[in-house]
């Protein structure tokens, strides 16, 4: 097994600065002033009501007991804004939570003081594509770059982390292991309405397996030996730390989970056995309440849990526990990426106490959001497929073509304006999270065309309601998303969020067209 890339100690990197306000990065470039003649609004105009910084930087954090490890990580820092814009959710690693309220003109710096090159994507948001931190507007090594974008997106809980891709491939995968990634909630008045809970009784929860050496040092398996699986470590951080027991109280809580794995995909369930009550995924809240057996959450996906916990008795547990599937014919077990999780097991990622009688019990409501709606579809709407396949010891492929930069062939040209079907039909042995850049679709028809694949342990824990910008399309497979191209013309990316198939040529750019 080869251990790939001691990630900091390396020349050129900045030490870490005590304060926030940084010199040196003073090539700046400024995304704002390239916007298209046709992004809908002039957001390079202030006043902003959000201005930050974001520096990409290295450092030691601890993580495990013991070696404090080395990590790459995102330092923010506020210039203008409501003070709980930024908000540290472990000890910058992750990166900060970032909140951002519906309305609001940002403006974001974002530095590179690492030595390569990076971006900085808004996953899931709905920006400008020169705002967007796709692989062809790289910040070199000691600049930085400025973006603007109002925040147009229902209230959710989104993600930033970095998209560089160079002639070698992808480094997603490498830079989101290193630690950049974070979460980032956005706030609207219909949420608000809700009064959904909040403070302490909302949690927001990262979750990314790791590897680690002896000395904790954070360990990658590049290259060819995951490229087929995926990354897979051998332990699951929450928040970068080991899951740790929180105590709470008989009330209600809101679970907000990221899942920024490499290529992990997590089973969710409750230690007790009780249903998942899903409220929310990666788009916002759904219409109403829904209640799973568990839940099945791809790299990159977001979901949104409610949890009542006003009838327990203090002194009670509880877990949010993930199962470890069989993976098809790769069987979860040792193998190339070595996961030493063991197939069949159960592994906690929140352990909860009930340590105290609380009475902030507002109950579930029945609607969440009875304005929700999906793109326009009639039996007209236009079909695109995209087969899903593998490309003998090169990874995988969307229709036989793997990313080839900016090219973008004419079955990847949409209109703006345009509603579509996007089919995935996925004729490979592995799951494919299916990413779309620049908006938010809706899953309208998931249907298994070859049965003997074998994931079907995941099947009942799809969430499929809702809107969503990563799908995931199990092996035997064909799923339907429905999609509107609105506001911005110009190149965005889809791929497979799974950071090694991407990082190997699963992504593709394709033109929404004026
Ligand atoms: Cu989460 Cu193309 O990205
Ligand atoms: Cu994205
Ligand atoms: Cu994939």
């Amino acid at each position: 097994r080869r251990l790939l890339g001691r990630i900091g100690g390396l020349a050129g990197v900045s030490a870490l600065s005590p304060t926030f306000l940084l010199a040196g990065c003073d090539n700046e470039t400024t995304a704002g002033s390239n916007l298209p003649a046709s992004a809908h609004r002039d957001v390079e105009q202030g006043p902003f009501d959000v201005d930050f910084r974001l520096s990409a930087q290295s450092g030691t954090v601890p993580i495990l007991p013991g070696t404090p490890s080395e990590v790459w990580y995102y330092r923010g820092a506020l210039a203008e804004g409501p003070p709980d814009t930024l908000a540290s959710i472990g000890e910058s690693y992750p990166g900060p939570l970032i909140r951002l309220r519906r309305g609001q003109r940002v403006r974001a710096r974002l530095e590179n003081r690492l030595p390569e090159d990076t971006t900085v994507h808004w996953h899931g948001l709905h920006v400008p594509p020169n705002v967007d931190g796709q692989p062809r507007l790289p910040i070199k090594p000691g600049e930085s770059t400025t973006v603007a974008f109002d925040v147009d997106d229902r209230a959710g809980l989104y993600w930033y982390h970095p998209h560089p891709h160079g002639p070698n491939g992808g480094r997603v995968g490498f830079q989101s292991y290193a630690g950049l990634a974070g979460p980032l909630i956005i706030e609207d008045e219909t949420e608000r309405a809700l009064d959904l809970p909040g403070g302490e009784q909302e949690m927001v929860l990262v979750l990314q397996d790791r590897s680690f050496a002896g000395d904790n040092e954070l360990t990658f398996v590049g290259g060819m030996g995951s490229m087929m699986r995926g990354f897979l470590g051998n332990r699951v951080l929450v928040n970068g730390r080991p899951p740790e027991t929180r105590e709470i109280g008989t009330q209600p809580y809101r679970l907000r989970i990221l899942n920024g794995s490499n290529a992990r995909i997590y089973k969710l369930a409750w230690s007790d056995g009780r249903p998942v009550t899903v409220i929310g995924t990666g788009g916002g809240l759904l219409a109403a309440p829904q209640r799973y057996p568990y839940v099945t959450l791809a790299p990159a996906q977001r979901v949104d849990l409610w949890v009542d916990l006003s009838e327990a008795r203090v002194g009670e547990q509880l877990a949010l526990v993930s199962d470890q599937y069989l993976s098809g014919m790769m069987g979860g077990m040792g193998g190339m990426g070595g996961s030493r999780l063991p197939a069949g097991a159960r592994f906690e990622l929140l352990p909860l106490r009930v340590t105290h009688r609380a009475h902030d019990g507002q109950p579930l409501p029945e609607v969440l959001d009875s304005g929700l709606k999906t793109p326009p579809v009639t039996p007209d709407t236009p079909i695109r497929t995209f087969d899903l396949t593998m490309k003998m010891m090169r990874g995988f492929a969307i229709n036989g073509r793997q990313f080839e930069g900016t090219t973008v062939a004419d079955d990847e040209v949409v209109t703006l304006g345009d509603t579509e079907i996007w089919e995935f039909v996925n004729a490979s042995m592995m799951p494919h999270p299916m990413h779309v850049h620049g908006l938010q679709f809706a899953v309208i028809e998931r249907k298994r065309i070859d049965r003997q694949r074998g994931w079907s342990e995941l099947e009942a824990g799809l969430v499929d309601t809702g809107q969503h910008d990563t799908v995931l399309v199990l092996p035997g497979e064909r799923v339907r998303i429905a999609l509107t191209f609105t506001d911005f013309d110009g190149l965005y990316l889809y791929h497979c969020h799974n950071m090694e198939h991407e990082d190997n040529g699963m992504m593709r750019y394709y033109r929404v067209r004026a």
